[in-house]
């Protein structure tokens, strides 16, 4: 049974810096209070062209360059977001298509901040039973748009970004070792973007209600967190038959600093275990893990035959944790790769299959 290795990572943030002392011009807050609560400082917002698809392209295209794989060798594309560009077509076929990864299956997983977990759970699935070689997972979001900037409980918290992994097969051992996945949907109260699906589609009502923004029971949620966060970790230690002590490193979701102390206290473990960077980038949902991993690998931290716990939680009510021995790209991956020149010929392919379709179009409506 081939082993799931991850072998490329890349992030992308946009340029604009919302600082705490920002919103004290907006809502009724501090930055005192933003930092001793949550640990946040600052937060990325995109701007009026970045969407997730976007960010989420511009990720993976660097993840592929560390991987050394071509867009037209990944089998699959899954895209784990909360503020996903549509509910249809799925962010990842954008990003497929902006990419162009001209033979990838392509689709969105949905659960929220513990997104990319199950997203990478998946994708190691995927090519352990054989199905699939190589596969690109992202988590990318656009959380501004979604946030209402005169709710103090929750604009101070979120921020925009995007991260991606390379997955690939490989018979070397190592890669993705195990990983739980949980829910409990008599919480989905308690973190609700209210309107905009089926079933309460969008209306006058629901704008004026705010009904198209994030509403949250950040109390509820906080108690949520701390308790599944150390779970979740001896749980998909024990599946994979580690200890503790076996790990290097955590990287949670990046959701407020003092749910991480509590994880770090329930689990007995020192603070220096953890890779965080909230302070900078505020809760980025889908995105927060991959963006975390990538600057710990940039500054060396994370390294090749580390093993790594990553948890998350987030709306559903969702949570998971996954374990892996940490890669790098692998030994045959030396072929050259030109990265800034795929993005032009993935939009001329864009443009020649539009184009196609039109033309098909007409000769087959003067048919009809
Ligand atoms: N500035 C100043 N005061 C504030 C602010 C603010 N931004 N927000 C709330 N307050 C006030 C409240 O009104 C309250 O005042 P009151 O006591 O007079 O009623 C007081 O501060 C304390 O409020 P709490 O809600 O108890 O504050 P808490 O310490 O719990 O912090 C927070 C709030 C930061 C939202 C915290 O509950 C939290 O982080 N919860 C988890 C949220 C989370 O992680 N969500 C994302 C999940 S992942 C996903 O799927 C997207």
């Amino acid at each position: 049974m081939p082993y799931a290795h991850i072998t490329g990572w890349g992030m992308a943030v946009p340029e604009k810096v919302l600082t705490n002392a920002d919103l004290e011009k907006m809502v009724e807050t501090s930055d005192a209070w933003i930092r001793e609560r949550t640990g946040i400082r600052e937060r990325r917002i995109a701007g009026p062209d970045e969407y997730p698809s976007v960010l989420g392209a511009r990720a993976a295209l660097k993840a592929l360059e560390v991987a050394r794989l071509h867009p037209k060798d990944v089998d699959l594309i899954i895209c784990a977001t909360s503020s996903p560009e549509h509910l249809f077509p799925a962010t990842a076929c954008l990003i497929q298509d902006a990419i162009g990864a001209s033979k990838a299956g392509a689709f969105d997983l949905l659960a929220a901040c513990s997104g990319f977990i199950y997203a990478v759970h998946m994708a190691a699935q995927a090519i352990r039973s054989g199905a699939i070689q190589n596969a690109l997972v992202i988590g990318a979001e656009t959380l501004s748009r979604i946030t209402n900037w005169k709710d103090r409980n929750t604009c101070i918290l979120f921020g925009d970004g995007a991260g991606a992994f390379v997955l690939q097969a490989s018979d070397r051992p190592g890669g993705v070792l195990a990983a739980v996945m949980h829910s409990d949907g008599s919480g989905g109260n308690l973190l609700i973007l209210p309107a905009g699906g089926s079933r309460l589609p969008a209306s006058i009502e629901t704008v004026t209600n705010g009904h198209h923004y994030i509403h949250m029971d950040g109390r509820e949620v906080f108690r949520f967190a701390t308790r599944v966060l150390a779970q979740s970790t001896l749980e998909v230690l024990e599946k994979a038959g580690l200890r503790l002590e076996d790990v290097r490193w955590i990287i949670p979701h990046q959701a407020n600093y003092r749910i991480i102390e509590a994880a770090a206290r329930a689990l007995k473990l020192p603070m220096e275990r953890f890779i965080i960077n909230l302070d900078r980038y505020g809760n980025t949902s889908t995105a927060s893990i991959p963006i975390a991993t990538c600057e710990a690998v940039e500054k060396g931290l994370l390294k090749a035959g580390d093993k790594v716990v990553f948890n998350g939680f987030g709306a559903g009510l969702t949570w998971g944790a996954l374990v892996a021995e940490w890669s790098g790209p692998l030994p045959s991956a030396t072929r050259p790769i030109h990265m800034e020149r795929y993005r032009p010929l993935a939009r001329l392919r864009s443009w020649l299959r539009r184009s196609i379709r039109r033309l098909e179009g007409l000769i087959w409506g003067r048919k009809a």
